[in-house]
């Protein structure tokens, strides 16, 4: 190979190095500034994925503790649309633990099993059902308190034919 060969050879080298050197400072250019235009959003995204990825899947709830936030949030909308009637709301909720006197909680119309307890008042007995009371769990978050309200009507006026006095 000749000195011009050389010389010629080196040029030509020397610019495509140079060109390339040129791409990838322009591609490294783009992608900062595609990745500065976007990052705060996706900050913000990857933060809340996490959060919901590290969530525990459950929560023990103990007799008596109130219904964890997340859950009175989603049952307080799905109730904030219309008002279920008392049956609905036994049928759907009381139920469980009003039909065979589960742990001493009075059967829907067991007259003798109400009668002890509904001269407490509706007040009392609201007040009891949506914040707990002894062996039942707060209800607030499964049901409003008109709802309860209309709960006891059914469970207890009209299936026991009792009457409880305002408080
Ligand atoms: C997890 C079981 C459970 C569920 C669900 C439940 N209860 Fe109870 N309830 C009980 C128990 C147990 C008692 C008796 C509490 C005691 O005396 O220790 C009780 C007592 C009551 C009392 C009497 C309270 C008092 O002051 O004497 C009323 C009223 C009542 N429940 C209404 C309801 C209504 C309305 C619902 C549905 C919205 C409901 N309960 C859902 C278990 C439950």
């Amino acid at each position: 190979m000749s000195h011009e060969q050389d010389s010629i050879f080196i040029r030509n080298f020397i610019g495509v190095i140079g060109m390339l050197v040129g791409v990838t400072i322009l591609l490294i250019i783009i992608a900062t500034v595609l990745y500065e235009a976007d990052t705060e959003g996706q900050r913000e995204l990857a933060i809340e994925r996490a959060e919901r990825n590290l969530a525990p899947v459950g929560e023990v709830r103990l007799t008596g503790e109130p219904m964890p936030a997340t859950m009175q949030q989603a049952s307080a909308e799905e109730a904030s649309d219309e008002p279920r009637s008392g049956e609905e709301v036994t049928q759907a909720v009381c139920i469980a633990c009003h039909q065979g006197n589960f742990q001493n909680a009075p059967a829907v119309g067991d007259q003798d099993a109400w009668g002890e307890r509904i001269g407490k008042g509706w007040e009392t007995l609201v007040s009891n059902v949506y914040d707990g009371y002894g062996n039942m769990p707060a209800q607030g978050g499964s049901a409003t308190e008109e709802e309860i309200r209309a709960a006891i009507e059914y469970m207890v006026e009209d299936e026991t034919g009792l009457e409880i006095p305002e408080s």
